[in-house]
């Protein structure tokens, strides 16, 4: 949504009305984000025997946050720094709200200056097309050099890099990640950028956060494994690279490490985001030359190697997934306990009694839920 400074405000984040008993979380906007199937999510986990989780693609961390404050131990683990940052933030950070509170005063009262961040995303241009105004990258540049002279622990400096990249996510210009940016500028980037104490829960679990490849976490043991891999775009006009999950939030990455990388095009992407690097292999939609997809290949030697006794995996009707091989899979691997369908659009879901079911269906907003036992 683009609007001038003095144009309506942007659209709040809301949630289905049935989840008064889904314990509050908070994230950044994420494509893929899990926010609203949480309680679908909850509702298949509560009742099995588990007490241990790990949640593979942990991305926002909403469903650790959710599942942790629900009492079950939870490893949270993603490829993306930012996430990991998270993670440590709500998941493992036990310190008081008043540590964090004197530094984020000082932080929020920063005179901002004009530093690398304001050079590659920060325009008051009436154009627009670029991410954010002036007056919040100075702020962002100034705030950002002077969390790493706190000399804090990751996990304390998690805390305060959580709150700057909520509070920067609250001012964007785009429409929701930062491949593209907006023609003007959006209602909300026309505000100041404000650090904010995370809303942290009180830490009653065991919890872990990791930052490995898929396949490295999910030989570790543990009660269920919560999989929610990237499955692509469905614009077929994109091509791959830009619609890859380090392309859409180059920028958070780049704020937790503060190494002003080399970027390029009109994005200004990180220039590890390139073609030339080797993409997430659930992200590449090609096929190999017996016709079988690689993304859907890797989703088959995942499954297989998780070493849980359930597995919850989540599918989405937006992205790429041939749902025929996903279905064999599924079949394949275990067990299959249920199948779910949500289309949360309208709050509605049904339990598929097949699989197969779900293959004629064409709804272009339908989220799946299958729970397997191994
Ligand atoms: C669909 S999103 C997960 C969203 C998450 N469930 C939420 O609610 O925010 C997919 C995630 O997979 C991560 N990812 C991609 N390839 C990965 C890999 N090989 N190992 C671990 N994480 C990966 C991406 O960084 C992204 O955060």
């Amino acid at each position: 949504m683009s609007a001038n400074c003095s144009g309506k405000t942007d659209k709040p984040d809301r949630l289905p009305s049935d989840t008064a008993d889904i314990p509050p979380t908070e994230g950044i906007k994420y494509t893929g984000s899990k926010l609203r199937l949480l309680p679908y999510i909850i509702g298949e986990i509560r009742g099995l025997q588990v007490r241990d989780i790990l949640d593979g693609f942990s991305g926002t961390t909403r469903v650790s946050q959710a599942l942790s404050q629900l009492g079950y131990d939870v490893t949270a683990n993603d490829i993306s720094e930012w996430s990991e940052v998270f993670g440590n933030c709500y998941l493992l950070a036990d310190k008081p709200d008043s540590f964090y509170q004197p530094m984020i005063d000082e932080l929020n009262s920063l005179p901002g200056y004009d530093g690398w961040f304001t050079e590659h995303y920060g325009s008051d241009d009436p154009q627009g097309k670029m991410p954010f105004r002036l007056h919040n990258t100075r702020k962002l540049d100034a705030i950002r050099d002077r969390i790493d002279e706190y000399g804090l622990g990751f996990t304390d400096k998690s805390v305060l890099l959580t709150s700057l990249i909520l509070a920067m996510d609250a001012v964007d210009n785009t429409l929701g990640h930062f491949a593209a940016y907006l023609s003007g500028w959006s209602a909300r980037s026309c505000n100041t950028m404000k650090m904010r104490l995370p809303k942290r829960f009180r830490i009653k679990t065991a919890n872990s956060v990791t930052r490995e490849d898929v396949f490295d976490a999910v030989k570790v043991r543990h009660d269920l494994a919560y999989l929610d891999p990237p499955y692509g775009s469905n614009n077929e006009k994109m091509p791959p690279s830009r619609v890859r999950y380090a392309s859409y939030y180059h920028i958070w990455k780049t704020i937790v490490l503060n190494d002003k990388p080399a970027v390029f095009g009109k994005a200004n992407r990180r220039d590890d985001t390139h073609d030339k690097y080797a993409s997430s292999v659930f992200e590449d939609f090609k096929k190999d030359s017996e016709g079988k997809s690689i993304a859907m290949q890797a989703i088959d030697k995942m499954i297989a190697e998780t070493d849980s006794r359930y597995i919850l995996l989540s599918y989405s009707s937006g992205g790429r997934a041939a749902k025929e091989e996903l279905s064999e899979i599924i079949s394949s691997r275990g067990r299959l306990v249920s199948a779910k369908e949500i289309d949360y659009r309208k709050n509605v879901m049904s339990s598929l009694s097949r699989t197969k079911e779900w293959l004629n269906d064409t709804g272009k907003h339908k989220e799946y839920l299958f729970l397997m036992e191994k």
